[in-house]
């Protein structure tokens, strides 16, 4: 990754429209309506946008949108690039540089995750207040990460205290249930054996995911404030362990996505 590359990614952008947008937002999972909410979206597909990672198969549906959502200029990330489709930790956080380098302000993330906290029930949303980098490497380590900004990054407070208190004021005004806790980030893309999913409860984990955390810190590198939220898909107990069926996890996201919609989209009308 060079910062020409990053220019040329941004200036093509620019050309097609993406504006100065405020807020980037990052869409987990069968987690795509949001979209739905943009107003006039200008759509462009990753596979077209210079130095962007090449697709991997899954990957033709993944989309940089523009518009306006609740009256502030937004880009949203309709799917992201993942470590086990075998990219490598910087081609994963090239879009939140992108996104940065267009003039975003603020990131909002969210993610399908299953549950470690065994009070927390599927279809529930957790909003994300630490996170375990258990994915065996880092965003920041390269060459010529000091082009970027410094190497030895803060994580001492790595999601917004702002944003997540009013996400928390906004999902009490709703009657959302937004539980709060740590979610660990693993490579994947097999889910966790039993002894897995213990260990991460010892660990202190309430959610487990393969994504986000390189993002977060990627944010962090570029003084980014922040936010995640974790819908979670599946229960994942480690005595009474069922089969992972990725078509109902994906059907559980899809369920509980009005409800982060809306937290998001009241958060941005705040702004
Ligand atoms: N483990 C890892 N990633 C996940 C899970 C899980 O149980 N559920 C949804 N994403």
């Amino acid at each position: 990754m060079t910062k020409k590359q990053l220019e040329t990614s941004v200036a093509f952008l620019k050309e097609k429209g993406f504006d100065a947008p405020e807020v980037g937002i990052v869409l987990g999972s069968g987690l795509g309506r949001m979209v739905e909410e943009i107003e006039d979206p200008k759509i462009v597909h990753y596979h077209n946008i210079p130095f962007f990672p090449l697709a991997t198969v899954e990957f033709h549906s993944g989309k940089l949108l523009y518009g306006q959502i609740a009256g502030k200029k937004v880009v949203v990330m309709q799917g992201r690039f993942h470590l086990y489709e075998g990219y490598a930790f910087t081609d994963i956080t090239y879009p939140i540089r992108v996104m940065r380098e267009l003039g975003i302000r603020k990131l909002l993330i969210s993610n399908a995750a299953g549950a470690i906290n065994l009070d927390y029930r599927k279809g529930d949303l957790m909003l994300v207040e630490d996170h375990l980098n258990l994915q065996g490497g880092s965003p920041l380590a390269f060459k010529n990460v000091s082009d970027f900004g410094e190497r030895f990054v803060d994580m001492s407070q790595p999601y917004d205290a702002e944003m997540c208190a009013r996400l928390e004021g906004i999902a009490a005004e709703q009657g959302i249930t937004l539980h709060k806790g740590v979610y660990a980030a693993v490579v994947g893309p097999q889910l966790e054996t039993r002894a897995e999913y213990r260990m991460l409860g010892t660990l202190g984990a309430d959610a487990v995911g393969m994504s986000t955390v390189p993002e977060v810190i990627v944010a962090k590198h570029l003084n980014l404030p922040v936010v995640a939220i974790s819908v979670l898909t599946d229960e994942c107990n480690p005595d009474h362990l069922e089969p992972v069926n990725v078509a109902e996890i994906l059907a559980v996201a899809g369920k509980a996505e009005p409800k982060l919609v809306s937290l998001y989209k009241t958060l941005i009308s705040e702004m």
